[in-house]
This record gives C-alpha cells, sequence and structure tokens, in this order.
C-alpha cells in the first residue's frame, strides 16, 4: 500500500485490509480455511469485507432480490450491477461475479459475457457452475485471461433439468465422477472450486485429489474453505433452513421488532425527540 493510501485509509477511519491474490488463495489450501460469504450489495458488502477471504457475487440474489423460485432468470446486467456495488462496498475484497445461466452455453459467448462483467466491474473472478462437461468453456476463459471460481457438485442452475436439487456423492461412482469434475476444473485452469451439497466421504475424496482449494457449502468440515450464503447464515431467509447452514444471528426477528418498536414510537409520539428536531 503507498503511504497516500494509508493515511487515507486511517483519515476515513477504515481498517486496512490486504487483498487476498490468486497465488495467496491457492497456497492457501495448505496454511488455513478459507472464508468465503456471498453479498449482493454495497452496504452488507462493507460489513463483511473485513472478515471474508473472498466475496461471490451469487446468482442466488435472485432468490432474494427476486423472490425467484430458483437462480435460473437471473441476468448478465443485473449480475453486473449487484457486482459493481459489492466492489465499491467492499474495495479491498476478492470479489467473483457468479455468471447466470444461459450466458456460458459455449466458449465463444462465454468469453463475451466474463469480458463484460470484467469490463464493467472490478471483478477478480467469475464463477462457472459444470463439471468434466464444461472444462472446455473453463480452459478457453482462464487462456483468455480470465480467472475462474468452478462449482461442482449440486449446482443450482441445473435444478430444472435435474428435477431438483439433489446431494450428491452417494454412491462409490458418483464419487468418482465429482473427482473427475474437480479434476478436470483443475486441469481448465481454475483457481478453486466451490463444492456444493455432497455426502463428506465425497468431499474428503475431492478435496484431496486436487491442488486447488475446495471451498465447501453442505460439504462437511474437510474442505479448504467454506461459503454461506449471507441472509441464510443471518437469518434474514427465512422460509427455510437448510440442514448445512449455521445460523449466526436472527435477522429476521431483529428488524421485526426493530420496526415494530419505531411503528409504537410513532404511533405515541416518541419519535422524533427533540434531539431528532432541527
Ligand atoms: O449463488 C450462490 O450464492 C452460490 C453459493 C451457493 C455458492 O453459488
Amino acid at each position: 500500500m503507498f503511504l497516500g493510501e494509508f493515511i487515507l485509509s486511517i483519515t476515513n477511519n477504515e481498517t486496512y485490509k490486504e487483498k487476498m491474490t490468486i497465488s495467496k488463495i491457492k497456497k492457501a489450501k495448505h496454511e488455513k480455511k478459507l472464508t468465503v460469504i456471498t453479498a449482493y450489495d454495497a452496504l452488507f458488502a462493507k460489513l463483511f469485507e473485513q472478515d471474508s477471504d473472498m466475496i461471490l457475487v451469487g446468482d442466488s440474489l435472485n432468490h432474494s432480490f427476486a423472490g425467484a423460485q430458483d437462480t435460473l432468470s437471473a441476468t448478465l446486467d443485473q449480475m453486473i450491477y449487484h457486482t459493481k456495488a459489492v466492489c465499491a462496498g467492499a474495495p479491498n475484497s476478492f470479489v467473483i461475479c457468479d455468471m447466470p445461466f444461459g450466458t456460458y452455453t459455449n466458449e465463444e459467448k462465454a468469453l463475451e459475457s466474463c469480458v463484460q462483467v470484467y469490463a464493467q466491474t472490478q471483478a477478480a473472478a467469475v464463477k462457472i457452475e459444470g463439471g468434466e462437461e464444461r472444462a472446455h468453456i473453463v480452459k478457453h476463459l482462464t487462456s483468455n485471461c480470465i480467472a475462474v471460481m468452478g462449482h461442482i457438485g449440486l449446482m443450482p442452475q441445473y435444478v430444472r433439468s435435474e428435477g431438483g436439487y439433489k446431494v450428491r456423492g452417494k454412491t462409490p461412482e458418483d464419487i468418482e465422477q465429482l473427482v473427475r469434475d474437480a479434476k478436470a476444473i483443475e486441469a481448465a485452469g481454475a483457481f478453486c472450486i466451490v463444492l456444493e451439497g455432497v455426502k463428506t466421504e465425497a468431499a474428503k475424496a475431492i478435496t484431496q485429489a486436487v491442488k486447488i482449494p475446495i471451498i465447501g457449502i453442505g460439504a462437511g468440515n474437510v474442505t479448504d474453505g467454506q461459503v454461506l450464503v449471507w441472509s441464510d447464515m443471518l437469518g434474514f431467509f427465512e422460509a427455510f433452513k437448510p440442514k448445512f447452514v449455521r445460523r449466526y444471528l436472527n435477522g429476521g426477528e431483529l428488524i421485526r421488532q426493530a420496526v415494530k418498536q419505531y411503528k409504537e414510537d410513532v404511533e405515541s409520539g416518541l419519535f422524533p425527540s427533540k434531539e431528532e428536531e432541527y
């Protein structure tokens, strides 16, 4: 960090955070567990910046922001808008933009979509769902200077074609397939892989099979790091709680209580007080 930047960060009363790099992320495999959280806006990204190693702008925002049943209708423009906001709120974070459904169906289309993300945001990387069958797309991106985080196991963008969200790695054959997926994505140049919704035994085999970090979600504690969706772990998404989610805050309940108090204060005339007047 330059001296000027350092002074500016102190005068802004912000804690300086050294930005993660791809080499540090890869090195972490044998040194420390990586903490990843999703964020969709500047306000929350700023709150998450200090204690996360990477921030993922997940297409799961389609549930929170659009109230949709799945992630499939998220668009590239929406992902770019939210990624810009996250990068603005957490400028010292390694931010990853989740590529939405249909934007990487072939090599050319994928590169065009990712170039738009790089050109319009400060994202450090993109995330692509898919195993062996999509390795050629990952290869095309990484050979064209796009940093890629893979995503294998339970892949939410496959929900309609698979007929639901299904936990993977239940049979030796499926574990073998998942190991092949991880190896293919690693060989294609991805710097790390999200592994979602798999049996712990499978997660262990996959984590040991590759040299890049495996970031688990619903994959037990054998992976090189964890990722959670912010609204799940902070208790804002209340419709249901997947087994793998730990709620660190009852956000929904706290908000309801605060808004109830506000209403009571407005109705009773306690808000605003003399101190809150001009
Ligand atoms: O969209 C998302 O938030 C994700 C995480 C579940 C990894 O892909």
